[in-house]
């Protein structure tokens, strides 16, 4: 089949490798219709190259249909239409029951101290094949497909592999009281799903990002929108707009790409206490850049609010404002998304015939699997109004 595998830092092509087949009695294989592109993946494309293997299949956004089950699998059946989560959970065990799927115990990645196994994810959560490909193995999947209807279009269901669940949490987590305000930073796929989600729950919203369309996006649904090229202060600005207080709550859906964005205040004058030689060498291990999101974060939320971390952070020693964190009273929610814990919540605005998450018309790009290489560099520089990228493997 084909696949697109990892290389090197930048460098994801497209390759003829083994069909993958049934290695457990509750495996499936699916023959993949549509696959995401995700801001997680330029994670494995830029900075977590140590973690990758050579010829590692990229993907974890997968849904199509079942192809082949083993005898394990309960009421799976080939010709299944389904979407299978990000994270490989078997449902059953004490943390799948707490409906902490991505904690799963039967799929954590203990010899790396981390949690559930995840496709196309790195030596860290399991290197399992991903699903950028043409078939994709499924552990687990006795539990892990989520059957969809036959008819509407895949892009009505595909993101339930990751993009709304993971939207919908980062918005569970952020707490925002009724009535309230959200700050939500980054409108990459996740953001721009999360001020969807927020946007339909009544709250006020509010939504940073640099890049015009994914502010034009943000702003045509309704939200008040500031480009980080245009406000110095981020916090000053969020402030003005919020009785001098902040917004209830904040989600950081940027993550440690925070590339290109200014350092922010909250980072100068954390750096001002440390003692020079200490900061330098700081700065030099984690770039403050990397952290100006959390930090901008942590000054725009208001005193008592709450800040749902979305994006994903990989650093063991990130210097994090602990005063300021502690004074202002904060309360912090993160960690990846439990798909399955979402998506009975979910599903109800996927088969109302409004879409009144607009799932038909979010990818902005839908691309056959030769083209990847190109997609993942596209996707990285925001160039030609991409937002969101979708494989059609198997379209000519
Ligand atoms: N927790 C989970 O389960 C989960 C699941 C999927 C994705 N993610 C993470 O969510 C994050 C976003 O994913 P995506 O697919 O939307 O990616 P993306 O890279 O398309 O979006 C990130 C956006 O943040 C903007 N940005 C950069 N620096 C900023 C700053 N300082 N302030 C405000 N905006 C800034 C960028 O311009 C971009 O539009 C990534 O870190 C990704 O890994 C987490
Ligand atoms: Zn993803
Ligand atoms: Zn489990």
């Amino acid at each position: 089949m084909k696949a697109v595998t990892w290389h090197g830092r930048r460098d994801v092509q497209v390759e003829e490798v083994p069909d993958p087949t049934l290695q457990a009695p509750t495996d499936a294989i699916v023959r993949i219709t549509s696959s995401g592109l995700c801001g997680s993946d330029l994670h494995l494309y830029e900075t977590l190259g140590p973690f990758m293997g050579e010829g590692d299949i990229l993907g974890h956004e997968p849904m199509g249909i079942v192809e082949e089950v083993g005898p394990g699998v309960g009421d799976l059946r080939a010709g299944d239409r389904v979407v299978m989560p990000f994270q490989i959970c078997c449902g059953h065990c004490w943390m799948c029951t707490q409906g902490l799927h991505t904690q799963c115990e039967t799929t954590q990645v203990r010899d790396q101290g981390m949690g559930a196994a995840l496709f196309g994810f790195s030596k860290l959560y399991g290197e399992v094949p991903g699903a950028q490909a043409e078939y994709l193995r499924v552990p687990q999947a006795q539990f892990m497909p989520i059957k969809v209807p036959e008819g509407p279009s895949d892009e009505r269901f595909l993101y339930l592999s990751d993009v709304l669940p993971t939207a919908w949490q980062s918005v569970a987590y952020a707490s925002v009281p009724k009535d309230g305000s959200l700050l939500v930073l980054g409108l990459g796929p996740i953001g721009d799903m999360a001020v969807r989600i927020a946007l339909l729950q009544g709250k006020r919203v509010i939504a940073v990002d640099r890049v015009p369309e994914r502010l034009a996006r943000a702003a045509a649904l309704g939200a008040e929108v500031i480009s980080l090229d245009e406000v110095d202060d981020i916090g000053e600005e969020v402030r003005s707009r919020t009785h001098g207080r902040g917004t209830d709550s904040v989600i950081d859906a940027v993550g440690m790409e925070a590339h290109g964005s200014p350092v922010s205040e909250m980072g100068q004058r954390l750096f001002n206490v440390l003692p020079k030689r200490l900061s330098a060498s700081i700065m030099n291990k984690v770039g403050l850049d990397r952290m100006s999101a959390i930090y901008t974060a942590i000054d725009a939320v208001r005193r008592g609010g709450t800040v749902s971390l979305i994006g994903v952070y990989g650093g063991q020693s990130d210097p994090m404002p602990m005063l300021t964190m502690f004074d202002k009273q904060l309360q912090f929610r993160m960690g990846q998304a439990n798909v399955k814990r979402w998506v009975d919540d979910i599903m109800p605005l996927l088969v109302d015939d409004a879409d009144p998450l607009g799932t038909e018309d979010f990818a902005t790009h839908r691309v056959r699997l030769e083209d990847a290489p190109a997609a993942y560099e596209q996707f990285q520089k925001k160039a030609d109004g991409t937002i969101k990228v979708v494989f059609k493997p198997g379209a000519r």
